[in-house]
């Protein structure tokens, strides 16, 4: 079995709704030049852990969540005019006893912001998370200021749950987090 059949026998396929662009399982051939350059970006990991990260991190981060079924990573690919890899979704940590799960976002093809990408992702996301992992409950943590991030979740049906002032110190100052979560309505304690 080739090494993409295996990801996609554990991960599926991913999920396509028709719209412009497609959730698929990332696979160790994305990992490229052009990966570490969003790593490298300063615009795109403004509000990122994730800064710098060589494409053997990338490589190790994927197999270590892909083995311990603590968390996956899907590609954002954008359909046309052809397939093109633009950002990553990532669903987990998961914690399986509470069914919930983190979920993260980035667009690194800075080209592609501001065109519903992110929305659109994290509405797929989340339907993945529901329907294929049947999580409960979901959460993000941005950096106060991210306003793009926040406002996309928001648009994806997500709201802002809580803040946690202080959380972060961010380019120089003290800030706080801005915690947004979605709940699944089809789950059921026990089912
Ligand atoms: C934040 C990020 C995910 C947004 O992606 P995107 O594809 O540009 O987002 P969308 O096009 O779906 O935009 C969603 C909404 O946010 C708004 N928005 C996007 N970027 C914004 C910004 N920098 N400031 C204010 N609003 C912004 C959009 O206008 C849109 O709202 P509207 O439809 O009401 O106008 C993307 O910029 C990114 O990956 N940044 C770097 C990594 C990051 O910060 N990830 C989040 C970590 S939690």
């Amino acid at each position: 079995m080739t090494e993409d059949n295996l990801f996609v026998r554990r991960l599926g396929p991913g999920l396509d709704q028709g719209g412009p662009i497609r959730l698929r399982p990332l696979l160790p051939d994305d990992l490229g030049e052009r990966y570490e350059a969003w790593f490298r970006d300063e615009q795109v990991t403004r509000y990122l852990e994730a800064r710098g990260i060589s494409a053997f991190d990338a490589l190790r981060h994927l197999m270590d969540g892909f083995q311990s079924e603590a968390w996956f990573m899907y590609a954002i690919e954008q359909k046309a005019p052809q397939p093109c890899h633009v950002g990553n979704l990532k669903i987990g940590p998961i914690n399986r006893r509470h069914a919930t799960a983190e979920i993260s976002i980035v667009i690194g093809e800075r080209d592609c912001w501001g065109r519903g990408v992110a929305t659109e992702a994290v509405r797929l996301g989340t339907d993945l998370a529901f329907g294929r992992f049947g999580l409960r409950k979901l959460y993000a943590g941005m950096v106060e200021g991210n306003e793009g991030s926040v406002r996309a979740f928001e648009k994806a049906g997500w709201r802002v749950e809580s803040r946690l002032p202080g959380a972060f110190i961010h380019e120089g100052t003290i800030k706080g987090k801005v915690v947004v979560t979605i709940d699944n309505p089809g789950f059921h304690v026990g089912s």
